[in-house]
């Protein structure tokens, strides 16, 4: 099938070569100019397992390319994507601005018969103001005539940054969200070559299985949260207790990990907007108002317990180890561990920071308060206190002697608990994780 894909971001960039992979034509259209030009040379933009190989593979084999204009590639395409941002609006609901402009644009320029998908993530409601945006773009460029045959779908996406190519191909369903039969149809052949469950449900309920499936998610991290707390007061170990609870398969071990909270380009935004949503439609979503409170308390208790242990801050010299929002990517958005940085810096504190792979994008954010050093064990020469701020396998491997004698204070805040295994009291340090007892 000839696929149209609007945005080359991590969403767009991935499933336009997935559906590549597949066997479809897909061209990948994007408003960045950069991207576009890098992406042609045969680089990725951003750092994504994977991603670099297989768009060598699809250039070579001349199934995927990439524009700015749109217009060039929309004349034979039969199903068009959207994947472009959906950002937090001042006020946390979703900020649509960029989905209806494409909209508008494809309305304009479309004038033969098409599936508009929608695979950003959307509010309920949206497909349909889409659509109606695409008909009367249409019809005010004179192509009133085929505005009937363009029919529209959400299918959400669900695949995670650092294992996205792999989620793409292995995901748990797929969702098509769509009220005529024949698009249902045209979007399962879409998806033929991925063995998943197909869930095809009404457009709405498709936009709202993204968003309950996010909040769930997020739920459960501040429920584990919650229990890391009690447990640190009890002198219990959260991991030990979210090991006790994973294995009951009515709740399961995945996003039961305590730490310093969630952060990222989608959770913060979606239980937001779900929960701005729920407002807007006269219910109080009681539930989410706690999930985003525990989630923000949460930094702020991690915060207070380094403060509690080192007295004031200002002059001190704090590694950091982790920038990105989690690990195996380079995305800062909403990343707990800059708002760390900071609240480090706003201390006066002195601060040294190692990522494997978002030291790039902190930089545009944090280059003039921070030193950026080339290795985890350069960042740790002479500081006061190490903090773990994303959970980085490569900071397991580490020669933990040679962390000892570089640290002035063998001192470890782990925001993450990804040592908490490591038994580090052991090896001489102080070590603070959350939760453990
Ligand atoms: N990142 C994730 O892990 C993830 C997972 C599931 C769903 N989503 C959802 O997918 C959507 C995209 O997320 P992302 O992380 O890929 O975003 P992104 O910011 O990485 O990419 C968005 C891209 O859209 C481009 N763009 C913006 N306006 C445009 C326009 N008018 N025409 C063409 N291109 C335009 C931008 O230049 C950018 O390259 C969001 O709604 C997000 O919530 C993201």
């Amino acid at each position: 099938m000839k696929v149209v894909m609007i945005g080359t971001g991590y969403v767009g960039l991935t499933t336009g070569l997935g559906y590549a992979k597949l066997g479809h034509h897909v061209a990948c259209v994007d408003t960045d100019v950069a991207k576009i030009a890098q992406l042609d040379l045969g680089e990725v933009p951003f750092y994504e397992p994977e991603l670099s190989e297989i768009l060598r593979e699809m250039q070579e084999e001349g199934r995927v390319m990439f524009t700015t204009d749109l217009a060039s590639v929309i004349g034979r395409a039969e199903v068009i994507m959207i994947a472009v941002g959906t950002p937090a609006s001042p006020t946390g609901e979703a900020d649509l601005s960029a989905v209806f402009q494409v909209a508008e644009q494809i309305g304009s320029l479309l004038d033969h018969e098409a599936v508009i998908v929608v695979k950003s993530t959307v509010p309920p409601g949206t497909n349909k103001a889409v659509i109606a945006r695409v008909r009367a773009a249409m019809q005010k460029a004179g192509k009133e005539v085929y505005s009937d045959v363009v029919t529209n779908a959400s299918v959400p996406e669900f695949l995670r940054e650092g294992s996205a190519f792999v989620d793409f191909f292995k995901p748990d369903r797929i969702v098509v969200g769509a009220d005529d039969r024949i698009v249902q149809t045209i979007l399962d052949r879409l998806h033929v070559g991925i063995n998943a469950p197909r869930v095809f449900t009404t457009v709405e309920s498709a936009e709202l299985i993204k968003y309950a499936a996010n909040a769930f998610l997020a739920t459960k991290i501040s429920f584990i949260n919650e229990i890391a707390n009690i447990a640190e007061r009890i002198g219990a170990d959260v991991t030990e207790v979210a090991r006790g609870i994973g294995l009951d398969r009515r709740i399961g071990p995945h996003f039961l990990q305590a730490g310093i909270g969630y952060g990222g380009s989608c959770f913060p935004k979606d239980v937001s907007a779900l929960h701005q949503l729920s407002g807007m439609n006269g219910y109080t979503f009681k539930l989410l108002s706690s999930v985003i409170e525990v989630n923000n308390r949460q930094r702020d208790l991690f915060f207070a317990k380094i403060e509690r242990v080192m007295g004031p801050l200002k002059g001190r010299k704090i590694a950091v180890w982790g920038l990105a929002f989690k690990n195996d990517t380079d995305d800062v958005r909403e990343s707990a561990a800059i708002d760390f940085v900071q609240r480090l810096c706003g201390r006066g504190a002195e601060v040294v920071v190692y990522d494997p792979k978002a030291m790039r994008n902190a930089k545009v954010i944090l280059s003039q308060q921070v030193t950026f050093a080339p290795t985890a064990l350069d960042a740790a020469m002479g500081a006061d206190a190490l903090l773990i701020l994303t959970p980085w396998a490569e900071f397991r491997n580490v020669s933990f002697s040679f962390l000892h004698s570089s640290l002035l204070e063998p001192r470890i805040f782990d925001g993450r608990n990804l040592l908490a295994d490591l038994d580090l009291a052991q090896k001489g340090f102080e070590y603070y994780g959350i939760g453990l007892g």
